[in-house]
């Protein structure tokens, strides 16, 4: 149960004393060295942990997005592998410009090993660790400080000795102080003090520190502070390159990684969508394509999204969240009326300036640069409003609506919506359109016309023949235009109609092409809609207003022929 008052349980983190902090001001100009630990943070995590097939399938994933360092597993803990590093360097499967990672722990045997794993790679780096928080120190391993220095120590000892053993590898080593940010930074910077030195490194001669935030304690101010704290008071900052790896427990592991980055850090450890150790690893894809929407290119390439997100969730056998950043299922849909109508707005303006800076409501980047479309863009459910429906008839079916009609027409999909109590597709909008304003056809039909004028006279005759409650009748009429003196014959007839606006334009190209037009008539004392299609103009102007008065003789029960089996 929540405690009334946690501050008898827990205690707020206090961060370090840095007053005069340079990062705020900072931004990201440049991507990072981008590290994958999807095949050993990632995996350890997994409910089933990848078996060969999965791994080898990740790593080539990650291979084609563009990672030079991927860190492959923790040979010296899991059989499954040691045996996948092996079948890597054997196989040959490991392009030269990739460096594949080993994580070990201090231990002589355990470094033995690794490096038997690593034997004949091209590149590798060998990752070390020990824990060097003080909970870890006291509750875990029971040795104090200058013991967790001199495990490091002898560690690095170690690993240097059999790097030059094997000079065929290009060697680069790596040291994590695990829980670097629950760590006295005095300790933290002392002991990565003492494992450079026994590495002997120097700026020719760099190695890499990497100062995880193993469990996310704080806010990413705080892992922001400590960067730069340690930037600037380890004593050979040169011969460093800092990388950092934040988990995600307190969900701010993206925003830990970038303000550490403003803060001073070269290289970022990471996983794809976020997978890892409890709520994960930080998410890469997300942070690096929040660099892209800034306009820094991440050097990695994520054009292809979707299949990404399908591979990964097959090696993990793990879902991505359909509103994951930049590439779940919904974060390019709209269903709001509001942002809908935004959008669409949006998308005209650039249809007019493709080559402007992108501004399009809602969206903070183009779909198409992840390829994604924009036909998922809106969808229609209960709480979408004229614009997403009037934007899928116009995208989708061609049918342009006037505006004060898609208002009418909303309200007729807002039914139906609520009836069914889903999500109604672009199909179901376009079926309710025709069942509203194309398919009535009584009491009246148009069942044919003929047109004559008088040469160098806007004046026509026309005679048409109407199907009226199933008797056929001849009407005639004359008007300035044929849709003017359609209204004449049916006045004439006895049906008083008024045009109080009008709108056409055509459907479809080529031999499929017709004309579509919407008027909207007076009625007695009803302003009432029509539509009708044809190839001929004329035609379909004719019959939009016989489907108008169809509509205004009608019981209007909405969309009749939409049902859920529609979806099928
Ligand atoms: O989270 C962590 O501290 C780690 C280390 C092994 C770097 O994964
Ligand atoms: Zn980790």
């Amino acid at each position: 149960m929540m405690l009334d008052n946690p501050a008898t349980k827990y205690r707020p983190f206090v961060g370090v004393d840095l007053p005069d902090r340079q990062w705020p001001n900072r931004r990201i100009e440049q991507p990072p060295i981008w590290a994958s630990v999807d095949l050993r943070d990632g995996n350890q995590s997994l409910i089933d942990p990848m078996d060969q097939e999965r791994k080898q399938r990740l790593f080539d994933l990650l291979v084609k997005i563009g990672f030079k360092q991927i860190e492959v597993g923790f040979p010296s803990a899991s059989q499954t592998d040691y045996d996948f590093v092996r079948s890597l360097i054997e196989g040959g499967r490991i392009p030269d410009d990739v460096t594949i990672q080993v994580l070990t722990q201090a231990r002589d045997p355990l470094i033995d090993r690794t490096f038997e794993a690593l034997k004949g790679a091209t590149n590798a780096i060998v990752h070390v660790y020990n824990a060097t928080d003080p909970m870890f120190r006291r509750v875990v391993f029971g040795v104090d400080k200058p013991e967790c220095i001199q495990i490091a120590v002898d560690a690095t000892t170690r690993i240097r000795q059999r790097m030059a053993e094997a000079p065929e590898t290009n060697w680069t080593f790596q040291y994590s102080p695990e829980l670097f940010t629950t760590t006295e930074m005095d300790f933290a910077k002392e002991i990565v003090e003492a494992v450079m030195t026994a590495f002997g490194a120097r700026a020719d001669n760099r190695m890499i520190v990497n100062l995880p935030a193993t469990v996310e304690v704080a806010t990413p101010n705080n892992y922001a502070d400590q960067i730069e704290w340690f930037c600037r008071h380890i004593k050979d900052r040169d011969a460093l390159i800092v990388s950092v790896h934040p988990h995600n427990d307190r969900g701010t592991g993206v925003a830990a990684a970038e303000m550490t980055l403003m803060a001073g850090a070269d290289r970022v450890e990471g996983t794809l969508f976020g997978n890892g150790e409890r709520t994960g690893n930080v998410d890469i894809v997300t942070l690096a394509m929040n660099m892209y929407t800034q306009g820094v290119h991440p050097g990695l390439d994520f054009s292809n999204i979707t299949p990404i997100m399908r591979e990964v969730e097959h090696c993990n056998q793990l879902p991505v969240h359909p509103r994951h950043p930049y590439v779940g299922d919904l974060v390019f849909t709209a269903f709001s009326g509001s942002h809908q109508d935004a959008i669409k707005k949006g998308m005209a303006e650039r249809r007019d300036h493709p080559e402007a800076v992108w501004a399009v409501p809602y969206l903070p980047i183009d779909p198409l640069d992840v390829g994604r479309s924009y036909e998922a863009v809106i969808r229609v459910n209960s709480q979408s409003g004229k614009g997403g429906v009037s934007y899928l008839l116009e995208q989708e079916h061609g049918i342009e609506l006037p505006r004060r009609l898609s208002i009418e027409f909303s309200q007729v999909v807002q039914e139906v919506a609520d009836r069914l109590g889903h999500e109604i597709t672009s199909q179901m909008i376009y079926q309710a359109f025709v069942d509203e304003y194309l398919a009535k056809d009584s009491p009246f039909k148009l069942v044919g016309h003929r047109l004559s004028s008088e040469p160098d006279s806007p004046r026509v005759s026309l005679e048409a023949t109407i199907e009226e409650n199933g008797d056929h009748r001849t009407i005639q009429g004359e008007g300035n235009g044929p849709l003017a003196a359609f209204i004449k014959a049916l006045a004439a007839a006895g049906h008083d109609v008024e045009i109080i606006d009008y709108h056409e334009h055509s459907r479809g190209q080529g031999a499929d092409a017709e004309a579509i037009a919407y008027v909207e008539v007076r009625v007695g004392d009803e302003a009432v809609f029509g539509v009708g299609t044809d190839e001929s103009i004329t035609s379909a102007s004719m019959k939009a207003v016989i489907s108008a008065l169809n509509r205004h003789f009608s019981t209007r029960a909405p969309a009749p022929n939409v049902t859920a089996d529609t979806l099928a």
